[in-house]
């Protein structure tokens, strides 16, 4: 996974993050994240992680407690090919299953993929921030997105984790951030069971 973020970080505004995290905080991250919340991997032939989706708290305090931002990400090379919409729809099948009753979504701009995609999977746009970012010697708007969960419009549908290529969805493994080493894909460990550690 860290092999996907890791050059949005170093060469795109996408995530205003300016270090590519350690392996450990990324699996501190992950590890966070699924104390509470789906943080799932798609798979491809090889069995190796050509994207992720999770969803984390959007804001501390209690009274956000029905609320979640989501994130993904796909590999560049596999992009188009639905998975991060099979991703999404899974992950926002599983908030409903959690009783979360609206999901945020955070678009750096430029970025019509993305936009595109959440517009897809049924987000409205409800504002941008301007100039919040600072990064590459440029300032970038923060576009907010939204999208409620329990209103009659539940996401996905019958074939909801079938990408268009031959992709499997699965829980994240806890030390996914391995590959960041180059370990290969293979001598990961299996996913293992959502919730485990
Ligand atoms: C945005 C991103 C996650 C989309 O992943 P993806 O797997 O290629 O998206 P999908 O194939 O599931 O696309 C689903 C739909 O979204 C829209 N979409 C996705 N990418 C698009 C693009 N580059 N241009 C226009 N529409 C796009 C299309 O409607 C697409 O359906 P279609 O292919 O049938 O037309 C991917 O481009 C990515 O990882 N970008 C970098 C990280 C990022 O921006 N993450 C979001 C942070 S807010």
């Amino acid at each position: 996974m860290l092999a996907i973020y890791g050059p949005a970080v170093t060469s795109t505004a996408i995530s205003f993050e300016i270090e590519v995290p350690t392996v450990d905080d990324f699996a501190t991250r992950l590890s966070v994240v699924q104390e509470s919340d789906p943080w799932l991997v798609a798979e491809g032939d090889g069995g190796q992680v050509v994207g992720y989706a999770y969803a984390a708290p959007f804001r501390s305090r209690a009274a956000y407690g029905g609320s979640r931002e989501t994130t993904v990400y796909v590999h560049p090379d596999h992009r188009r090919l639905g998975v991060a919409e099979s991703l999404m729809q899974e992950l926002l099948a599983r908030l409903v299953e959690q009783q979360v009753h609206v999901v945020v979504a955070g678009i750096v701009l430029p970025n019509d993929a993305s936009i595109a995609l959440h517009q897809r999977l049924g987000f409205d746009c409800v504002g941008t921030f301007h100039q919040v970012g600072h990064k590459f010697g440029r300032r970038h708007d923060l576009s907010f997105w939204e999208r409620p969960l329990d209103s009659g419009n539940p996401p996905g549908g019958s074939d909801r984790s079938v990408a268009k290529g031959s992709v499997v969805l699965q829980p994240a493994a806890a030390d996914a951030g391995a590959e960041l080493h180059g370990a290969a894909v293979n001598d990961l460990p299996l996913p293992i069971a959502e919730g485990q550690r």
